[in-house]
């Protein structure tokens, strides 16, 4: 294992299934330090004990959420 691996993670995937939580409508929520790689090519990271991963690409800080998803939410029963 390289030591990349260990500080993305691989550690703790060798050892039990990584939980990631999508939220309806909103992130996807997994635990950090996360990684991303971008299309790109650049790498960006964050160290947050839960990471929101953008789902709707609204955010202005891609891949990260910044609840702009909130202002956009279809009411309950409209969808
Ligand atoms: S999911 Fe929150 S801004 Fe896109």
């Amino acid at each position: 294992m390289s030591a990349h691996e260990s500080e993305t993670g691989g550690d703790r995937r060798a050892r039990e299934p990584l939980r990631i939580r999508i939220d309806e409508c909103g992130p996807m929520l997994l635990p950090g330090p996360v990684e991303v790689e971008l299309p790109d090519g650049r790498v960006v990271r964050s160290d947050r004990v839960v990471v929101a991963l953008c789902m709707c690409r609204r955010s202005r800080i891609l891949p990260w959420c910044d609840t702009s998803h909130r202002r956009h939410r279809i009411p309950p029963g409209k969808a």
